[in-house]
């Protein structure tokens, strides 16, 4: 079949090479950002006197009936029509005739996919955005209902001070608002128009590249067409946004994974976010945040996919460049997806406050407010850390945790000990409340923090 570039070639092309160059079977997902871009550019190219009011006119008509026949399922979608841009073109030829011949004007597939592509991607910015706001208000909302309950504070996932689940939850709002900001950021940096670059010089025709902008709703147009052409950094960025949300998805995925073991018995996933065995018929698993850990691998694949695809291209526009669209799909379908349902997890999962407390009896996780006391009473920490090891030898020995001694067996132990300390597990909560630390009136501080943002951002 003769191709709408086919003039200087005598023959078609092969079959296999249309199935091989093809990437219309993915990039049909950009329909929309490539017909509201050609309507932009017809549009201006009218205002510039390069088309008439009426061309422009009939194009727009044209594009917006080939847009129903796509959403209808009405189009006829053709491996040898290269890819969506073309596709496009080739339909609006043959629903307008010769006018449709004179849209490609001062363009180039290179500035057309260059724009439809960062459109798509500027978009899931910032839909990824909204979708990490809602989790964010669930661990909020947790963190609300349990700023008094204890739970063991871990450094290599051995017991460590006693900490309280809001204070673990406003962790993850933190690292979770971090990524928030990436994607808006992104959104910010690359919120501009590369359209009008055509194929890498600019073009002779008399365009406005800032007409084009405001339709678009682009910030500025880019600065340099040959960058502009050659450029995914807007691609990756979302790739890495991805993988770095996905990686502290994976983490608080591997803590519900963990803590909905009978070993800790910390939380309870709910049934409607959890599944079954086919042979084991007592089994509850974690599937959820599983899948979600798995995931994880798989964007960080697409990031790494498209950083050696870029690395190395020669300037401005390579074939290589169309293998961008699929990691970016890919990516930002599963990070979707994955966001709402960890979210849904978290809303239902119910959390054990007692197994928690039990297991904060376990591991000694006041030794460290021993060993403080001490110190305010003139002991040097070294000898405060020695004195504090015995104590704990001593519950040991006696089967209990050092929280449980009594005054009278500690004070044997240092007369410097007195009926002022308190090695309570509230107690050494409550005493951390140094800026950001997990007193309850520190945690609360935090809770305000994350709802201003909620509310603000
Ligand atoms: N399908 C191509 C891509 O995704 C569109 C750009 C093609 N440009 C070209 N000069 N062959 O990259």
């Amino acid at each position: 079949m003769m191709k709408l570039w086919g003039g200087r070639f005598s023959t078609g092309t092969a079959k296999i090479l249309d199935e091989f160059n093809a990437s219309i079977p993915f990039d049909k997902e950009l329909y929309i950002e490539d017909i509201e871009g050609s309507i932009a550019h017809s549009q201006m190219l009218a205002n510039q006197g390069i088309l008439s009011e009426e061309e422009a006119q009939k194009i727009k008509e044209g594009l917006l009936q080939i847009k129903k026949e796509i959403e209808n399922g009405e189009f006829t979608w053709d491996i040898a029509d290269e890819d969506i841009h073309m596709a496009i073109e080739k339909r609006l030829i043959e629903l307008i005739g010769d006018t449709g011949k004179k849209l490609h004007t001062a363009r180039s597939r290179n500035d057309q996919v260059a724009v439809d592509f960062r459109r798509w991607v500027l978009k899931r910015n910032l839909d990824l955005a909204k979708k990490i706001k809602e989790l964010i208000e669930v661990f909020v909302n947790i963190a609300k209902e349990h700023k008094n309950t204890l739970l063991p504070g871990m450094t290599h996932l051995q017991h460590a001070q006693p900490i309280s689940f809001a204070y673990h939850m406003l962790a993850y709002a933190s690292m979770f608002k971090r990524d928030y900001e990436r994607f808006i950021e992104s959104y910010k940096r690359n919120n501009k128009n590369p359209l009008g670059c055509a194929a890498l010089a600019g073009t002779p025709h008399n365009i406005d590249r800032f007409q084009t902008t405001k339709a678009l709703g682009f910030d500025e147009p880019t600065i340099n067409c040959l960058d502009t052409v050659s450029d995914r950094d807007f691609a990756l960025e979302i790739l890495f946004n991805i993988s770095m949300l996905m990686m502290h998805a994976s983490r608080i995925s591997e803590e519900l994974i963990i803590w909905s073991t009978s070993e800790f018995g910390f939380i309870t996933l709910s049934d409607e976010y959890s599944t079954g065995s086919s042979i084991m018929p007592q089994k509850k698993n974690p599937d959820v945040p599983e899948l979600i850990r798995g995931k994880t691998g798989r964007v960080y694949g697409n990031l790494v996919a498209l950083l050696t695809v870029m690395k190395g291209l020669p300037l401005a526009y390579n074939k290589d460049t169309q293998e961008d669209k699929e990691p970016v799909f890919d990516s930002v379908k599963n990070a979707l997806i994955s966001i709402e349902i960890l979210k849904e997890t978290l809303k239902t999962m119910s959390v054990n406050a007692d197994k928690m407390y039990e297991a904060c009896k376990k591991g000694h996780l006041t030794a460290t407010d021993l060993a403080d006391y001490l110190v305010n009473k003139g002991v040097p920490f070294r000898e405060a850390h020695h004195i504090t090891g015995r104590a704990v030898a001593l519950a040991e020995s006696k089967g209990v945790d050092l929280s449980d001694l009594s005054l009278e067996e500690l004070k044997k132990i240092d007369n410097r000990i007195g009926d002022d300390l308190d090695l309570s597990l509230e107690n050494s909560m409550n005493s951390r409340k140094s800026y950001g630390a997990t007193a309850p009136q520190r945690v609360q501080e935090q809770i305000e923090y994350f709802e201003k943002f909620l509310k603000e951002s």
